[in-house]
């Protein structure tokens, strides 16, 4: 029997980076998977690999969200695992005073408006059956800040850390457990993206690094199927760091 055997899984961002990493994992252990992506090819792709389902959405609309817990539900019977993952980098110069209000709201509203949008409408269904696992994916930078400048980026994740242990503890009774996914550094074409713009950006972080690399993203989907397990029954509200020793330093 393997860990996930059977238990539905929904994963936000599933197309590419820790997303798709923990698709495969997940489908590894035995989940049923959904992988929901804004991007279709990529999002189809990995659905298909995984031998799972994809739900095209928008983590930002409400429509969207309700629809693929809806689908999850409606093809597989209950909703176990919801891995709210989907997120986007910060803008270019993400300083407090140069980030413009349309280039911070925008950051808050597809990373942390869209977490609260899944632990909405994902707990419903956790409730009825009396079990669940969310794991929302913060960031490192929400326990420590960032001297890179990327206010908005930040602050949304230490709201979806936040958020996160706020639910732990709301719904702890209810067999419901809520951690906070607080990644360092991972080589994902996000962080590709960012460190192309910004070259010597990739090196000062590097240097803060205590392993001395960036992880890669099978070592986050590791520790995302261990939170969305059994084996982590009693870890919940948590600010769960796979870091490389980066806080720590
Ligand atoms: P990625 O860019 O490789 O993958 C993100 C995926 O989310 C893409 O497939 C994209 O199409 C999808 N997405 C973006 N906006 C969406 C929306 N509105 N609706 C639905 N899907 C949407 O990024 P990566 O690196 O895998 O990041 C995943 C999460 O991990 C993000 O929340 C990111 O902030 C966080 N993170 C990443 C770190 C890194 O160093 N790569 C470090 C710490 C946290």
């Amino acid at each position: 029997m393997q860990r996930l055997q059977d238990r539905v899984a929904v994963i936000t961002g599933a197309g590419s980076g820790i997303g798709l990493a923990t698709a495969r994992r997940f489908a590894e252990e035995g989940a049923k998977v959904v992988c929901v992506d804004l991007d279709e090819p990529s999002g189809a792709k990995a659905a298909d690999e995984v031998g799972g389902l994809f739900v095209k959405a928008d983590v930002t609309s409400e429509d969207d969200v309700v629809r693929m817990y809806q689908t999850a539900f409606d093809a597989y019977g209950s909703v176990d695992i919801a891995f709210n993952n989907a997120g986007i980098s910060p803008p270019d110069d993400d300083s407090i005073l140069e980030t413009g209000l349309d280039a911070w709201r925008r950051v808050q509203e597809v990373n942390l408006t869209s977490v609260y949008l899944c632990c909405k409408h994902v707990i419903p269904y956790m409730r009825r059956q009396g079990k669940g696992s969310i794991i929302n994916t913060a960031s490192f930078v929400a326990v420590m800040g960032s001297a890179t400048s990327q206010i908005s980026y930040t602050a949304s994740k230490g709201g979806v850390l936040a958020m996160s242990r706020e639910l732990g503890v709301q719904f702890a009774r209810e067999g419901i457990r809520v951690n906070a996914l607080c990644p360092g550094p991972v080589n994902t074409p996000l962080l590709q993206e960012l460190f192309a713009k910004d070259p010597e950006r990739a090196q000062r972080r590097l240097v803060h690094i205590p392993v001395g690399r960036f992880a890669e993203a099978t070592e986050i989907a590791a520790a995302v199927a261990f939170l969305a397990s059994d084996d982590a029954s009693f870890i919940t509200g948590s600010e769960f760091l796979v870091d490389g020793g980066i806080s720590g330093a």
